[in-house]
């Protein structure tokens, strides 16, 4: 009996443990071999919870508003995810995201755009040449379709145009239309006078904001390092804040001692 009550609370001691741990970090477990880094979240129990992207069957995916894309690498220091843009439809000058409208980010999550992608619209209508975007006959689009088999199709598309996303109209939608273009690719930090058969793949680059501190309803969801209190900025809500001293580290989402140099480490 004895035996048993010393396992049993040894057991518990392990359990508070873990558990302490768990709150001190919240860092998502592993997508199969691909970590998940804070805040992205995969489940209500980690992470943030305003960084949803999903594990599944050991893939990341990013949802769109309408639509999914796979997460080919992430950058949790510079908070950075990139997607594969949706294909073509087979030997057709369509992508397959058109009946989504292309990639629509929703403008209340703290996802955007990066001004790294290098934007191509193809098979376009006409309306498109009055837009600011490059879409000369002698364009880097051309030089790509010209010289990709994959995009083959494209060819028999006249009309085409490039640009860097970022900002304003492009800050959370790559529209693809009836109307407009029916397809798109797109790069990330595509370096200028490269030859084609020297391209990465296709990516799109997304940032994420910082993620502010947790939200708690007692001090029991915050760690030692932080105490829950109401958040000035909004209506009610309750965060852990850091206590005196320490300072909210938005890549770790810890208090640490210094936010300066806390990142070099981990
Ligand atoms: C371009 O889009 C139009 C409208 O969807 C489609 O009819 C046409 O076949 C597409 N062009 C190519 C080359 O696929
Ligand atoms: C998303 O899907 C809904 C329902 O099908 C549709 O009404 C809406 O227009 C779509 N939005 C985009 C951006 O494609
Ligand atoms: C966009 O995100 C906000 C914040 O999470 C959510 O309340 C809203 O329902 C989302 N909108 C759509 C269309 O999914
Ligand atoms: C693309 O190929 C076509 C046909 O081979 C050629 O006429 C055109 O000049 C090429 N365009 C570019 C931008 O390379
Ligand atoms: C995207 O979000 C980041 C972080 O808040 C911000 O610095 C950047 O200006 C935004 N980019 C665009 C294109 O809106
Ligand atoms: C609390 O902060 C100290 C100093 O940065 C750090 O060593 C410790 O690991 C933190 N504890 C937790 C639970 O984050």
């Amino acid at each position: 009996m004895a035996v048993t009550i010393k396992l049993l609370s040894t057991a518990l001691f392990l359990l508070v443990c873990a558990v302490g741990v768990t709150l001190a970090v919240n860092r998502c477990p592993d997508c199969d071999s691909t970590a998940v880094p804070y805040p992205l979240s995969t489940g209500p129990a980690c992470g943030d919870q305003n960084y949803k992207i999903r594990c599944d069957a050991g893939s990341l995916i990013f949802d769109t508003l309408n639509n999914s894309y796979p997460i080919t690498s992430i950058d949790r220091l510079n908070q950075r995810l990139v997607i594969r843009p949706a294909s073509l439809v087979p030997n057709t000058c369509i992508t397959t995201d058109l009946p989504f409208h292309g990639v629509q980010l929703n403008s209340s999550l703290p996802f955007n755009i990066t001004g790294s992608n290098t934007i191509m619209f193809l098979n376009c209508t006409e309306g498109i040449l009055q837009s600011p975007l490059d879409c000369s006959p002698t364009g880097l689009c051309h030089v790509y379709v010209n010289e990709t088999s994959r995009m083959s199709a494209c060819e028999a598309a006249p009309i085409c145009c490039t640009f860097k996303a970022g900002g304003g109209a492009t800050a959370y939608a790559i529209r693809a239309r009836e109307t407009g273009c029916r397809a798109y690719t797109s790069f990330v930090n595509l370096p200028k006078n490269l030859p084609v058969s020297q391209w990465p793949e296709p990516g799109m680059e997304f940032q994420w904001v910082s993620p502010l501190e947790p939200i708690c309803s007692t001090q029991a969801d915050c760690d030692g390092n932080s105490t829950c209190g109401t958040d000035p900025n909004s209506n009610g809500i309750r965060r852990c804040f850091c206590n005196s001293g320490l300072l909210w580290d938005p890549i770790q989402g810890v208090c640490a001692a210094s936010g300066f140099g806390s990142n070099l480490f981990s």
